[in-house]
């Protein structure tokens, strides 16, 4: 599908956020300045607002490779792997390791080769114009063929 806006973007996120619940994984894979940072905002900040919170600043995790949010009884982990270069850092990193139910969502996920239960891939694309951009989704476990759902 394509993405028309940012405002567009927004609406799409407001459909997965809805959906998010501690155990799901989004995967959001594309080049740099493609959105994924822009989506996991939306994602985030739609959150705290139907839990009626304050939303709150959402950076990129670029150099910390992670941030997290409390948002009442969800608990999402934001995760940027871009200067992750090797699957023993990765290991290092603990991401799936714990037990924990959380909201994992990971920008530049490639070296991530864990089965997931219940995972979204999102891929994001340029398209020619600059404020469109083209996604297609692909979805595990409770995200099968949600891509028919937005
Ligand atoms: N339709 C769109 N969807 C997503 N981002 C868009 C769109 N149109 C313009 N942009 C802009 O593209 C940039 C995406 O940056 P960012 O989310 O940080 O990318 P990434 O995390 O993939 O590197 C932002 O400046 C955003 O405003
Ligand atoms: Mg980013």
């Amino acid at each position: 599908m394509i993405v028309k806006s940012l405002e567009h973007l927004k609406q799409i996120s407001k459909k997965i956020s809805q959906k998010l619940k501690n155990g799901d994984c989004v995967f959001l894979i594309g080049e740099i300045g493609v959105g994924k940072t822009t989506l996991t905002r939306h994602l985030i900040n739609n959150i705290q607002s139907q839990k009626g919170l304050k939303e709150t600043e959402v950076l990129s995790p670029t150099f910390n490779l992670l941030y997290e949010y409390e948002i009442k009884d969800l608990k999402i982990m934001h995760y940027d792997l871009y200067r992750i270069k090797k699957t023993e850092e990765l290991e290092h990193l603990g991401i799936f390791s714990e037990n924990e139910k959380t909201i994992k969502i990971v920008e530049w996920p490639d070296l991530i080769k864990t089965p997931l239960t219940n995972k979204l891939e999102v891929h994001l694309e340029y398209v020619k114009n600059d404020n469109e951009r083209k996604m297609n989704i692909h979805g595990l476990g409770k995200w099968k063929n949600f891509e028919n759902e937005i």
